[in-house]
């Protein structure tokens, strides 16, 4: 959602803002703004639109600030607009947040009661004026006064006129991570924003206050304890961050697949032959007592969690429940000490996710999460955390998390079966074997490139599609789906093959795409059959196989061949091929791949 960096320090604010918010672009934003201390005040410039918007009206030679904040906004409450966009002031307070302010209406009625009235439509105002309202000198205790009124998740940072080249950051569930460089004292929503000036940083812990001067970074608690938040360490640098000569970071990150898989799976393995998490802290004995799993998480990694469920079914012989983390704590979920719940996140920060967790954890379940930024909400909160190492994943469509996702899943799924006995070591060295395999057939799929490229210009004029599949394609076929509607704008469903006659096939129509994904032997000949009813009225079949079987070339316009894998292990394939047709369908459609429109990255609002 909203992006945020803060800087004070040696440098030309304006640049730093600048470049900031640049790399913040990928999280999904419609208006963007910076202000900054200048000899007579703060300045503020902001506009709608894309962040070159706000570079082409922010003069290049001004007076050289060193101090000040910048923000992508993503409209919650109030349209885009510039008044919307933030920056907000008022008073002696300029502020940029992320979240949402849950009670800025009655904040809002108890303002007016004093003849303050906002400008904008924005629940982030009614915060600037609070603060100000409560504003009498002492910016810590003001802050204090303001959380214990502000209900909802928020991250702010705050310039007060009269404490120039200070920040004041604080936050309630919306990230905020923070780095001290040589060239001064850097905040923002997240690392990605951080990494050029350095690779150590810390995460703002909940509820604490961050004074960022030029020199230093100073956390206090609630109380006024000064605290100091753990160190933290990241292993990529700008270059990850970068495009690296890829034309988008969705397609960069589709070809980085054979290297996150690797790295995810690789310590994960002893002898070539067990699965050993005793480096993510965590024992077999998590496992002793569940007598069920639940799995939650939102959109791409819920797909994930449904993957895992069939294989944990398949491995362990306990039932497993796959909740949309959205709907999850409205439903009075059944859960004990007995319960394993999986959270699964990329950012580590997805509101419902997150919340889902927390309602796990005051129901005792034993929690493990797999998430993919380190020292994220999720990542802390769950008992335990299994960590993909995917790098910096900046489109927003989700590709190389969620194939690490899976990785994480199998070996967690693995551990948990050999935990129970429920597999015998033959058994696991061949799984541990077919894991591997995954590697060089995820790389020899980066192969069919310029043929999915071909297949996709005939999606070019698509307005509806179908994904169909059986047994474990049924999650890939929802997340082909999402994949290619996030990023083409086509509309597409994705249907367990065998449902289609309850009521879909009324709407298979001649020229119709359908998607089908044949890669099980076990339901191969009823996925045939139901290829053939797509068929009989005209779809325009392209099907998905693992490895080069002979077909009847009649049920078929295009036929891609998956390298071939044992049947459980070609999620990972098919998740390749699917990621490649929404890129391309998207790329001859001219839209924005890496930016689709209304979305953002990182979800941290309900
Ligand atoms: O950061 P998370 O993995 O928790 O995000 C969950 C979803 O918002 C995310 O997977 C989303 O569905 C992707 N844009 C899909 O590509």
């Amino acid at each position: 959602m909203c992006g945020i960096i803060g800087f004070t320090g040696y440098l030309d604010v304006k640049n730093v803002l600048l470049e900031g918010l640049e790399a913040l672009e990928y999280r999904g934003y419609d208006s963007a703004g910076i202000a900054f201390f200048e000899q007579d005040g703060i300045k503020t410039i902001k506009t709608t639109g894309k962040v070159s918007n706000l570079i082409d009206k922010v003069e290049k030679n001004g007076n050289n600030s060193t101090c000040g904040i910048g923000h992508t906004r993503w409209a919650t409450h109030g349209g885009v607009s510039d008044t919307n966009s933030h920056p907000h002031t008022f008073g002696n307070v300029t502020l940029i947040h992320n979240g949402i302010i849950e009670n800025y209406h009655e904040l809002e009625t108890e303002l007016a009661k004093q003849g303050k009235y906002p400008v904008s439509q924005t629940d982030t105002e009614i915060a600037a004026m609070l603060i100000d309202s409560l504003y009498h000198g002492d910016p810590m205790d003001t802050i204090k006064k303001a959380m214990s009124q502000l209900e909802g998740a928020y991250a702010f940072c705050i310039l007060f006129a009269d404490q120039p080249d200070v920040i004041y950051c604080l936050r309630n569930g919306s990230p905020l991570v923070a780095c001290q460089s040589k060239e001064g004292s850097v905040i923002a929503s997240d690392m990605v924003a951080l990494i050029k000036y350095s690779k150590e940083y810390f995460v703002l812990p909940e509820l604490h206050i961050a004074k960022l001067t030029k020199d230093n970074i100073e956390v206090t608690n609630f109380d006024g304890e000064i605290v100091i938040p753990q160190k933290l360490y990241v292993k990529w640098d700008m270059s990850a961050a970068r495009k690296g000569g890829y034309e988008h970071f969705m397609l960069k990150e589709i070809h980085e697949q054979p290297s996150s898989l690797r790295s995810t799976i690789m310590p994960r393995i002893v002898n070539g032959s067990l699965p050993d998490l005793s480096g993510d802290g965590i024992p077999d004995t998590i496992f002793d007592d569940i007598n069920r799993v639940i799995i939650t998480a939102c959109g791409t990694a819920m797909h994930a969690g449904l993957v895992g469920r069939v294989l944990i079914e398949k491995l362990i012989r306990i039932p497993v429940t796959v909740e949309i983390a959205s709907e999850f704590r409205y439903q009075d979920p059944i859960m004990d000490e007995n319960t394993l719940v999986i959270t699964i996140s990329q950012s580590g920060e997805t509101a419902d996710t997150l919340a889902a967790l927390r309602l796990s954890n005051e129901n005792k379940a034993k929690t493990v999460s797999i998430v993919n930024v380190k020292g994220s909400s999720i990542a802390r909160e769950s008992n335990y955390v299994l960590y993909t190492h995917a790098g910096p994943e900046i489109a927003v469509a989700s590709t190389k998390a969620y194939t690490a996702q899976l990785s994480c899943i199998y070996l967690l799924a693995l551990q948990f079966a050999k935990a129970k006995k429920a597999i015998s070591d033959t058994e696991c060295t061949s799984f541990i074997h077919h894991l591997q395999q995954v590697i060089p057939a995820v790389e020899k799929t980066l192969f069919l490139e310029k043929e999915l490229d071909e297949i996709s210009s005939h999606l070019k004029e698509t307005q509806d599609l179908f994904f169909i599949g059986r047994g474990i394609d049924y999650p890939l076929s929802c997340e082909g789906s999402i994949k290619l509607k996030e990023i083409s704008y086509i509309h597409s469903e994705a249907y367990a093959a065998g449902e289609l006659k309850h009521g879909t096939l009324s709407l298979i129509i001649e020229g119709i795409p359908v998607i089908a994904l044949a890669t099980q032997a076990n339901v191969y000949s009823k996925m045939i059959s139901n290829i053939r009813e797509v068929r009989a009225r005209g779809a325009m079949v392209i099907l998905v196989t693992n490895g080069d079987i002979a077909l009847d070339s009649s049920i078929f316009d295009y036929h891609i061949a998956l390298p071939e894998l044992d049947d459980m292990f070609t999620p990972f394939t098919t998740a390749v091929v699917l990621q490649l047709l929404a890129y391309y369908t998207t790329l001859h459609r001219g839209y924005n791949v890496d930016q689709p429109r209304n979305l953002a990255k990182s979800v941290t609002v309900e």
